[in-house]
């Protein structure tokens, strides 16, 4: 029991997070998951049901803002890896309340190294701080593809924060010798999401027969990856990848918006036996979102040469598992979106 080796993810209660935690705990049986989440309205324990009870996993409920809960648990428990996902992570918000986002994203990552490296200071030996960024860093692109070496141009009160707390965890590698990895993924879909992204938005108000809400024409472009994809992106960089590094993460898979919707239309009017085109009926083309990013496209060739992990999933088969789950899920929906969430959404609305 004691000499299983401890990594600490945060964030591990989220979207990405519970998949990231879930993989690790039921594939490393050599290792303790220490999953350090505050719990907002986008984590989730029922994200975490089925490891609920693992002997390899401890949730910690708490904020990576609280230095001293980081370093007791760094002294706790020798904390051989982190990896950093606990974030704000919807662009919506962020134009709503950048305050929030610079507060989690930017300290919270700040005391999250600062917490490792005093606990690492003098041992940095088979330690790793591992970031999990976004392409969203490298702003919006016309033509062509981001790579690593793609000048960071953030253009949301989101991506800067994120672009903010990547510029520190390299500072660190470079001014304390902190072991550091980042990793920049493009959008993620599938189970567990937050349904006030995309796709599980679109999903649930097509269940509900409401407004498909669409910002501007619909022709911004996204390049989706299915989540269990990108958690083994990071289980491979976790343990193939080398310090100081970047390495982008895409599922080469881009689709204009109202494209997908209209895709996820057809895929549900089948699912519920409804005439084809009733969902599509419900498409509704509102306000756009303010300095919305037009166009994001990875380049992953990188991690896919140097690393050996590619994308398995197609995009047909991984929307028609998710929207498979989000139709037999539907009391999960029901508990995230009863809370804060709503106040929020209608809030937002509103103001549109
Ligand atoms: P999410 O919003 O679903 O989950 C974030 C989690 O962090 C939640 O469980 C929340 O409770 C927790 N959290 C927030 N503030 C915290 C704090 N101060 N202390 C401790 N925990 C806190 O986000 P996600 O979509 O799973 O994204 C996870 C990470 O991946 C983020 O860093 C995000 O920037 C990055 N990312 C997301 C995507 C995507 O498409 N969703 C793509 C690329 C990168
Ligand atoms: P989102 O899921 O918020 O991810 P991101 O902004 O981080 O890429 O949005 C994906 C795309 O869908 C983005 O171009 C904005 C657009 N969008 C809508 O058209 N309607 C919506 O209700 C939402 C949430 C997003």
């Amino acid at each position: 029991m004691n000499d299983k080796k401890n990594i600490l993810i945060t964030g591990g209660a989220g979207f990405i997070g519970s998949h990231v935690v879930r993989l690790f705990v039921e594939k490393y049986p050599q290792y303790r998951i220490l999953n350090l989440d505050s719990l907002t309205y986008a984590g989730n324990l029922e994200n975490l049901r089925e490891i609920e009870n693992h002997p390899n996993h401890k949730f910690i409920k708490g904020d990576i803002l609280d230095i001293e809960l980081l370093n007791s648990i760094f002294k706790e428990y020798p904390v051989q890896g982190v990896i950093h996902l606990a974030a704000e992570s919807h662009v919506d918000r962020s134009i709503h309340n950048p305050d929030e986002f610079a507060m989690t994203n930017i300290i919270g990552t700040i005391r999250l190294l600062k917490a490792a490296h005093s606990a690492w200071h003098g041992q940095m030996n088979g330690k790793m701080f591992y970031h999990i960024s976004t392409d969203e860093v490298y702003g919006s692109i016309a033509d062509g593809y981001f790579t690593e070496q793609t000048p960071i141009d953030p253009r949301s009160p989101y991506s800067a924060s994120k672009a903010s707390s990547d510029h520190f965890v390299q500072a660190f590698g470079n001014s304390y010798g902190l072991p550091t990895i980042i990793s920049r993924c493009s959008n993620n879909y599938g189970p567990y999401q937050f349904p006030e992204k995309l796709i599980p938005l679109m999903i649930n108000n097509m269940v509900n027969s409401k407004p498909l809400p669409v910002y501007g024409k619909g022709e911004n472009i996204r390049d989706w990856l299915y989540v269990e994809d990108h958690a083994k992106a990071i289980d491979a960089i976790f343990h193939k990848g080398k310090s100081g590094e970047v390495y982008n993460i895409g599922g080469n898979n881009e689709w204009k918006n109202i494209d997908l919707v209209k895709l996820l239309c057809s895929i549900i009017d089948k699912k519920l036996e409804r005439a084809d085109g009733t969902s599509a009926k419900l498409i509704t083309y509102v306000k756009d979102r303010p300095g919305h990013d037009m166009r994001y496209a990875i380049d992953a060739s990188k991690v896919i040469s140097e690393i050996g992990w590619r994308p398995e999933t197609d995009f047909p088969e991984g929307l028609e598992k998710t929207v498979a789950w989000y139709l037999s899920n539907q009391q999960w929906l029901q508990h995230v979106t009863s809370g804060e969430y709503l106040k929020y959404y209608d809030k937002m609305y509103v103001n549109r």
